[in-house]
């Protein structure tokens, strides 16, 4: 599905399109159930524990954290002659705010990376299927970290708030444990790729910065680039009976691609798809997904790219493009491997 209405129509309609494979008699090892493999009405206590204990936490504070992190970080980086977006921002910016909000320990961040780029590639196992064993030993890696969350004494922080009200939402243990999982690699993985996607706009359009100094635009306007060019291209479902989307006739048991990125820029949703425009409103985009599995960061995602671009509309050089950047081969992930810059004066 590439047109914005048959994607909604598809991601809002959880009777007809499964996320759970299970309803068409797949098998899904336990260790992978959890909040996004599970539909309605089974994920819904699971999920609604986890939107629960993230509006619980302090998302002011962890707003205000990360923009003297991004300051310290841009202060240190000011002084190399060049640096990269997503090695030496991205991932230290964006597994500090996860760590920050489950209340976890922070992983060393160069081996995290590794764990969470099998991962990433693995979600294109449909494409790439010598993908899916690197993928399936790197989770069994996350899932001893989870493990040895659990087992620690709780910091105060999303993972303690969980703790503390599974049993009365009756969810069981090992889907806690999966989600955990999930909030934290999917998290990290799609704030590093949405941060190096937002950072290279800004670089190619730089009217689009001197705009958001104009600190009412920033709302919208992080909005409006996650539209323009995020990170997730898209999300599959199974029809669990024959149906027809868009005159095209759909077979109980078929995979129906919802494709964000083309939906995001489709002209009968969004006039001038093309251009950026920072108070678009409406601006219902698909960046974040929708219905039954839509985001459970996205208030997160945003306050990070907001204290982000901020600081960088704010800083007191320029930031520059050094050198050509390079993409990463993913798929369902778009993002850049390598987008080399510099504070130039
Ligand atoms: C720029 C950053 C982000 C983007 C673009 C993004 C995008 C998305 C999208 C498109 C989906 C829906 C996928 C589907 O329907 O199959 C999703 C789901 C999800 N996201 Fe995010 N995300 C971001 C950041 C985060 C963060 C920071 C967290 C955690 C703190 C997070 C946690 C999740 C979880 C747990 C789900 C699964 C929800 C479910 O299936 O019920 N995301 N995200």
């Amino acid at each position: 599905m590439t047109r914005y209405e048959d994607c909604v129509r598809v991601l809002r309609d959880h009777e007809r399109f499964a996320r759970d494979w299970r309803r068409l008699g797949l098998d899904i090892p336990e260790s992978s159930l959890s909040v996004q493999s599970l539909d309605p009405p089974a994920q819904a206590p699971l999920r609604s524990l986890f939107m629960n204990s993230l509006r619980a936490q302090d998302l002011d504070g962890i707003g205000s954290r990360t923009r003297s992190t991004v300051d310290e970080l841009f202060g240190l980086l000011s002084e190399r002659s060049e640096f990269d977006v997503l090695v030496d921002v991205a991932a230290p910016l964006s597994l500090y705010v996860i760590s920050e909000l489950l209340g976890v320990e922070q992983p060393d961040f160069r081996a995290f990376a590794v764990v969470s780029d099998a991962i990433t590639r693995s979600m294109d196992a449909g494409l790439v299927p010598e993908t899916i064993e690197p993928g399936r030993r790197a989770r069994q890696e996350l899932s001893a970290m989870v493990e040895a969350w659990f087992q620690a004494s709780g910091k105060p922080g999303l993972l303690a708030d969980v703790v503390r009200h599974k049993d009365r939402a009756g969810v069981p243990d090992i889907y806690v444990r999966n989600t955990t999982r999930v909030m934290f690699q999917g998290g990290y993985s799609t704030v590093v790729a949405g941060i190096g996607n937002v950072v290279s706009t800004l670089l190619r359009h730089p009217w689009v910065l001197d705009q958001l100094r104009d600190e009412s635009l920033l709302q919208t306007g992080i909005d409006e680039l996650i539209r323009f060019d995020g990170p997730v291209q898209g999300t599959s479902r199974m029809a669990t009976q024959s149906t027809t989307i868009g005159g095209v006739p759909i077979e109980r048991g078929q995979t129906v691609l919802t494709l964000f990125a083309a939906a995001n820029h489709d002209p009968e949703q969004f006039p001038w798809p093309n251009e950026i425009v920072l108070d678009r409103a409406p601006n219902q985009h698909l960046g974040f997904g929708w219905g039954p599995h839509s985001c459970i960061g996205t208030v997160v995602a945003q306050i990070t790219l907001r204290e982000l671009v901020s600081v960088l509309a704010s800083w007191p050089q320029s930031l520059r493009q050094a050198r050509p950047a390079r993409r990463r081969t993913t798929a369902t992930m778009r993002s850049l491997e390598e987008l080399p810059v510099t504070f130039g004066a």
